[in-house]
């Protein structure tokens, strides 16, 4: 079955799965891969790993259909840290290579010259199918790229109606980089927007869907995290929401530059 997608081909909805863990993680992910997801995204950091690739084995979709995330800890971003932390982490996914490998923030051991090249070893031995980064601002994407001879095909980062994103999201459209949004429902918070209350009410969706159609519109892909099978159907089925150009331009205007995710290593 053919999912809407973004830039590079990434699937324009995914799995979020940060504090999903164990028998739980494994029960969410088998769930949407079998209702029709295509991406799932972990990370080192998020300690689930093996619960994630356990619920991707666990699927009756076959693996080279699924775009597999996931990301290396700041810790681990020296250039000679990042081959083994890699192999670790598809080693506890128990897969041969990954789709998307991403910096998660550009902090700590993280630095350019020595961190790209190692992710580009990775690319050139066959075990990740692409090189990605997360939490990159436009000027650190740039010193990036030229560092970097792989594309870089995504940046993940925190994007929904009260975070927009528009200057990154420009960069990025201009340089064929993927945006991937994180927390793109604002961790619950849409729900609190009246006029996204007003837009949902309108199509008789709610406000969560309503901010992942939103995104899916403007080529931004969308990673909710969702535990249980409601949730994880209820954005699902945002991809059958069309929003008109009014609802677009409401919510266009509804951004507050409201970050959620702001640990005091990031560069903004
Ligand atoms: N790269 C980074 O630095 C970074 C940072 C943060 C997050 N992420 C990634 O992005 C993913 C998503 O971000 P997030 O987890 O922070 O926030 P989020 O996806 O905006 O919000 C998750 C919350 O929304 C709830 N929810 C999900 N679907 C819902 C629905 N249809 N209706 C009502 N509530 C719903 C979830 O509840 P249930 O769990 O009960 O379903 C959970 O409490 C993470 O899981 C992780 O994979 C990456």
């Amino acid at each position: 079955m053919d999912v809407p997608t973004v830039a590079n081909g990434i699937p324009a909805l995914g799995l979020g799965t940060y504090k999903n863990t164990g028998e739980q993680a494994t029960e969410s992910v088998r769930t949407a891969l079998e209702m029709g997801y295509r991406h799932v995204d972990t990370a080192a950091y998020y300690e689930n790993e093996a619960a994630v690739g356990a619920g991707i084995a666990a699927a009756s979709v076959p693996r080279e259909d699924v775009t597999v995330a996931t990301k290396l800890w700041y810790d681990d971003l020296a250039g000679d840290d990042v081959v083994p932390a890699a192999k670790a982490s598809m080693s506890r996914l128990d897969l041969d290579s990954v789709d998307l490998l991403y910096v998660h923030w550009p902090a700590g051991s993280y630095a350019a010259a020595g961190t790209m090249p190692a992710l580009n070893e990775l690319h050139d031995a066959g075990l990740i199918d692409n090189v990605a980064v997360s939490n990159f601002t436009p000027e650190q994407l740039a010193t990036a790229q030229d560092h970097s001879a792989a594309p870089i095909v995504a940046n993940q980062v925190e994007c929904h109606p009260l975070l927009q994103q528009d200057e990154l999201r420009n960069y990025c459209e201009n340089e064929n980089i993927a945006v991937v949004a994180y927390a793109p429902i604002a961790r619950g918070k849409v729900a609190d927007v009246p006029e996204l209350t007003d837009i949902a009410a309108k199509h008789d969706v709610s406000e969560v869907q309503v901010s992942l159609a939103w995104l899916r519109q403007h080529g931004v892909a969308a990673i909710p995290k969702a535990t249980g099978e409601a949730h994880i159907r209820a954005n699902w089925e945002s991809q059958e929401l069309a929003l008109d150009d009014g609802d677009m331009a409401t919510i266009d205007n509804l951004d507050r530059e409201e970050r959620l995710i702001d640990p005091g290593f990031a560069a903004w």
